[in-house]
Parts: structure tokens; sequence; C-alpha cells
């Protein structure tokens, strides 16, 4: 079993992940999160909420999911938001052209179906999975389509990407933010893309969540308030160059704005922004890159765009995270389709005197004469230039009929007014998330296979005796392998797995009052009195509890309990009175595991 089988077979079976529709065979690109994927999902969203809604100040809103035909004309979906499709001639299997093509040759993504056609008859790629001969490839729209209402309803489609609804709403978000740029809107829901060919479990699939965050800030400034924040922060950069140059460079952000590599502060900052939440979810910082996009390679609304990207085993580097500069093309797309301006003012700190040609058609002489026609030729005379103007005959064409005027029917003259502010059409910053790539990076990077033995001696449990103590207290642990997922505690679904050492009354009623106090506490818990303390320590290490608490015999006498550190796999003997604080600040406080109680050598009596 290579990585990737490891993790979803624990994920399987432990309740994080399952095929959906197992009971009917299953449908490619589906998955259900169980109940402790869901829990570990849920605890993922939470903080990126804390990060952007809380710490940024980007409200939420909500959007239906359904979209009406307007909606993705206008964002160019319906026109272009396809990938190259190849069927098998024999079998009829579908496969992304393009990534039939990669095996053979360098940017398959920039050719088009055409091209890619051509390129798997000259190098006579067939199926991979009966060898059949492809038909030509051709472009396959992602989005899936739907009717609205009865009967033949009005067309609609499921939205590829919660980013539209932020864009739709932008009027009433500039409204209720006042005006003030920057301001920003977050949106985390479902996202549907009829993917063609989903065989990477949750790393493509036809129903996903994404976590997208639209930042409207003034084009003529994309400096960032905060940019100090992360200016000395290091990350890895692929950029374009280094790509060229085959490996990624460590670079400080402010580095990184000034000499060109990232566009400006605004995306830099928002690229730090990212690496601090995903590291603090448990991505691994040493797996985790940020790669520019090639310029043949960037969407069609954006000016610069990061991915962020993490290594698998099994996919290599994978693209969780894409932080693009849309500019404004999305409100200006929208503007034009819905006929509305989608601006804000912006005041001057100081009232210009703004000098301007001013042209006014005589309305009233021009009303009688051209009747209906009169408005259109008011709109060809504010076209043309002064001289034009200052003739006596004045020439304009209206709906391809020359029109002759003479020059009472306008005025004209150079006007000075004092303007306050101006109407601006802001550029979108948009860091868009993958909620279940993160959630699998998380699992991968979190999962591990240790020897128990050699993870005691590196605890520092060395020496026989300790080894033997170790033994009789949780027998399966020593000499064989731990399956142990080392969740960040902030996301680790259960928190805290509280283990009566014996499933008696006298063991068992301090542990359930334990339970109840931690639940207080509003942590997750886990109560487990099935098995040797050693097989429920190896549950627990397999979902990522990150602590566990046995209550034994010396509980009784001396109202202690012993904490166990799933990582290290040391204990502590620490007073019941007060344990659910102890827990809370191990778990959200950052206090560390040496000062919770005094060290236990392991004196558990064993079953
Ligand atoms: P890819 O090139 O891998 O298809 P993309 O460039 O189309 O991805 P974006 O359109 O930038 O992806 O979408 C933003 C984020 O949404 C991605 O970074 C990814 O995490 C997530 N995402 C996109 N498509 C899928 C999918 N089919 N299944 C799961 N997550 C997805
Ligand atoms: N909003 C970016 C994307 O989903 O493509």
């Amino acid at each position: 079993m290579d990585k990737y089988e490891q993790v979803i077979e624990l994920a399987k079976r432990r309740g994080f992940l399952w095929n959906s529709f197992e009971l009917y065979g299953g449908s490619r690109g589906f998955y259900d999160y169980g109940p402790l994927g869901s829990t570990l999902k849920r605890r993922i969203e939470q903080i990126w909420r804390e990060f952007y809604v809380i710490q940024e100040g980007f409200m939420e809103i909500e959007c239906p999911t359904i979209g009406i035909e307007d909606v993705f004309v206008a964002s160019g979906h319906v026109g272009g938001f396809s990938d190259p499709l190849c069927e098998c001639k024999k079998c009829g299997e579908a496969f992304r052209a393009d990534h039939l093509v990669e095996n053979v040759m360098d940017a398959a993504a920039t050719l088009n179906a055409e091209q890619l056609t051509q390129v798997i008859r000259e190098k006579g790629i067939t199926c991979p999975e009966c060898g059949g001969e492809f038909k030509d490839a051709y472009e396959f729209n992602l989005m899936f389509k739907t009717t609205i209402g009865p009967g033949t309803g009005r067309q609609g489609y499921l939205r590829p990407e919660t980013a539209q609804g932020m864009f739709v709403d932008f009027q009433r978000l500039s409204r209720f933010y006042r005006e003030k740029l920057p301001f920003g809107a977050v949106q985390l829901g479902k996202s549907f893309r009829n993917e063609i060919a989903p065989r990477q479990g949750v790393i493509r699939l036809r129903e996903f969540t994404q976590a997208e965050c639209e930042i409207f800030i003034d084009p003529r400034d994309k400096s960032h308030p905060k940019f100090e924040r992360f200016a000395d922060k290091e990350l890895t950069l692929y950029s374009r160059q280094a790509q060229e140059e085959g490996e990624p460079v460590r670079m400080k952000l402010r580095e990184a704005v000034d000499q060109g590599v990232i566009a400006h502060e605004f995306l830099g900052y928002n690229l730090a922004l990212t690496n601090a939440f995903l590291t603090k979810i448990g991505i691994d910082p040493v797996r985790l890159r940020f790669r520019q996009h090639l310029k043949d390679e960037m969407a069609h609304y954006a000016i610069d765009c990061w991915d962020a990207e993490i290594e698998t085993e099994r996919f290599g580097w994978v693209e969780i995270v894409g932080i693009a500069d849309r500019t404004d093309y999305d409100l200006k797309a929208h503007s034009k389709v819905s006929k509305t301006e989608l601006a804000v003012y912006v005041e001057y700190p100081e009232p210009k005197l703004v000098t301007s040609f001013v042209v006014k058609p005589n309305m009233g002489k021009l009303g009688p004469i051209f009747k209906g026609k009169a408005k259109a030729v008011a709109e060809a005379l504010k076209g043309l230039s002064e001289a034009e103007l200052s003739k006596e005959e004045i020439h304009i064409a209206v709906a391809g009929e020359e029109i002759t005027l003479s020059s009472d029917m306008v005025d004209f003259a150079e006007e000075t007014v004092k303007v306050s502010g101006e109407s601006l059409v802001p550029h979108v910053i948009e860091p868009s998330y993958g909620i279940d790539r993160i959630f699998y990076g998380t699992l991968e990077h979190a999962y591990d296979a240790e020897d128990v033995g050699a993870k005691a001696a590196e605890s520092g449990l060395k020496g026989q005796e300790e080894l033997d103590e170790l033994e009789s207290a949780a027998e399966e642990e020593v000499g064989e392998t731990r399956l142990v997922m080392h969740f960040s505690s902030a996301v680790a679904p259960v928190q805290v797995a509280v283990l009566p050492l014996l499933t008696r009354k006298e063991l068992t009623d301090p542990a359930k009052a334990i339970l109840a106090k931690l639940m207080d506490k509003n942590l997750m818990t886990a109560y487990d009195d099935s098995g040797t303390i050693g097989r429920r320590y190896r549950r627990n290490d397999e979902i990522g509890t990150p602590y566990s608490i046995t209550v034994d015999y010396t509980s009784l006498e001396d109202k202690t309990v012993t904490i166990r550190d799933r990582d290290s796999m040391r204990q502590v003997r620490a007073p019941i009175e007060g344990l659910e604080d102890v827990l809370y600040d191990l778990i959200y406080k950052g206090r560390s595991f040496e000062s919770a109680g005094k060290p236990f050598n392991f004196q558990i009596n064993s079953e």
C-alpha cells in the first residue's frame, strides 16, 4: 500500500471518509464525510473563519448554489469553463486529453482540443484501460446544468465557484461597508464541477467545498495596511523564474515584493496569511510551497496568480489554494451584462479643480427638428472636438445617416469645476481555498506509522525498566507499529479521550464525572472502556486524539489521573480538580505538556 492507500484505509475504517452511495455501488467524484471527518472538516473551516472573518474583518455571506444563466454568461463560465475531453472508441472511458498528453510532452495544458488530438494521433497514445483508440478531443463544459422551475423553466447552473455570489452582491456589499476600500466578503460552501475523470479521491471531486474571499481594493494602491505583520516571514516561492531554473527559493516577503517576484503587497500579504493558516491546521511547512502560474496557465480573469501547493506521496505537488489578482475583470463583466454601474465613489483627500471641455446640445432646437432621433444626435455631438464644433456647418453620422447641423444648435466651452472624488471599479484579490484538498493534506501530513519501541526511546522512556513498565501498561504498543495521526490539537476531531482502566463502577463513575466536566468546557471528548488500555491508546492514536486521561486505582486514593500525550507517549499525573482547565490550556493555549502534572512512570495496574 502506498501512503495514499494507507491514509484512505485508516480514514474509511475510522469514520473520516466514506465513498458516497456505497450501498448502490458508488459514484466517482463524490465522498461522504463520516463522524470524525465532518468534525475535522468543520474545525478546519472554523479556523478559516477565525482568520478571514474575525482577524481580517471580511464578513461571511451565503448565496444560492444554483445560479441563473446570466451570472455565468457574465463570468465567462458558459463560454469557456471547460477541459479537453477524450473518449475511447472501444470502451467508452473518458479522459482529460491534456492529462494523456502530459506524459509525452511539457505544457500540455496550453494546447487546445485540436492540438491535443494531433499529439494523441502522432504519438499513438491509446486508452490506458483497454488499449483502444481515441475519438477526437473536444472542449467539455464542466458546469452541471439544471432547469429552474417546472416545464421548460429557466436555464440554471450549479455554481462552479462560490466567488460569483460576492460579485453579484457587490452593490449591496459596497453599501454595507460604506464604500470604504478595501473591503471584502467570504463564502464557504459547495461548488460543483462535472470533472471528466475524477480518479484522485477527495483531491478531485464533482461536489466540493470552497472557502473563498473576495477583497475589493483600490486599483491605484495595492499596498497592504498590515503588510509589516508578515514582512519578515520567509516563504517557499516557486516563481516563474524559479520554475525555469528548477528550484523553489526561500524568500522573505518584503524581499519578494521589493524585487517584483510577487506583484504587490496585497498579494504578498495574502500568500503569507495562507501560509499561516495552512501551517496552523497542520500542513507540514516543509511540504508546502507557493507556485506562480505561468503566463499561459493563468485563468482568463487573472493578472497574477499563485497556488499554495502541498507535497503528497502519490500525486506529487497538489494545488490546494489559488491566490489571484482578478483585477476589475469580474465587476466589469457583470456591469456589462447587467447594464449597471459596479463601482465605488472614492473621495479625494482635497477637492480638485478639473477643467474639461463640455458640449451642450441645444435640445430646444434639436427636439422639434429631429424628434425621436434628437437624443442620438445630441450624443453624436458630444463626441466631436472643439475644431469640428467651431465650423459653420457641423457634420455628424447617426445610424449610418449623414446629418448637417448649423452652429447655433450646440454650445461648447471649457469649464472648470470642483470635484471631490471619482468613481472607481475596484480590483479584486481572491484567495480561493479547496477545503477537501486541504482536508486530505491534513490527513496525509499527520499520518505516521511508528515503531513503538523506538518512539518510546526517542521520548526519553529509555532503559529496560521503563520499557518493561510501558509494556505492562500498554502491551500492544511495544515492538509493534503504531498508526498515529499527529493532528494539531486545534483540528483534532476528538480532543480528549477518557479511559477508566477497568470497567468497574468505582472507576467508571469518576471517569464519567471527569467526562462531564470536559464537555462543559466545550472540549470534544470520547469515552472508551472496552479492551485493554493499550488497545484504547492505539485507537485514539489512530484518530489523532492528542490527550488521553486514564482513571486508575491510584485516582481513588489521591484524586489524580494520568494524562497521556499522543505524540511523545509520555504521561503525567495531574489532580482531577481543575483538570478541565489544564486540558483546555494544553489544547488551545499552547501550555507545555511537562507543566501539566508530575512525570509518571507507568505504574498503572494492568488488566
Ligand atoms: P485543478 O487545476 O487542480 O483542476 P483549479 O485550478 O481548477 O484546480 P481553482 O479553479 O483555482 O482550481 O479552484 C480553487 C480551489 O478549489 C483549488 O485550489 C482546489 O483546492 C479547489 N478545487 C478545484 N476543483 C476541485 C475539485 N474538482 N475537487 C476538489 N477541490 C477542487
Ligand atoms: N474562484 C476561483 C476558482 O474557483 O476558480
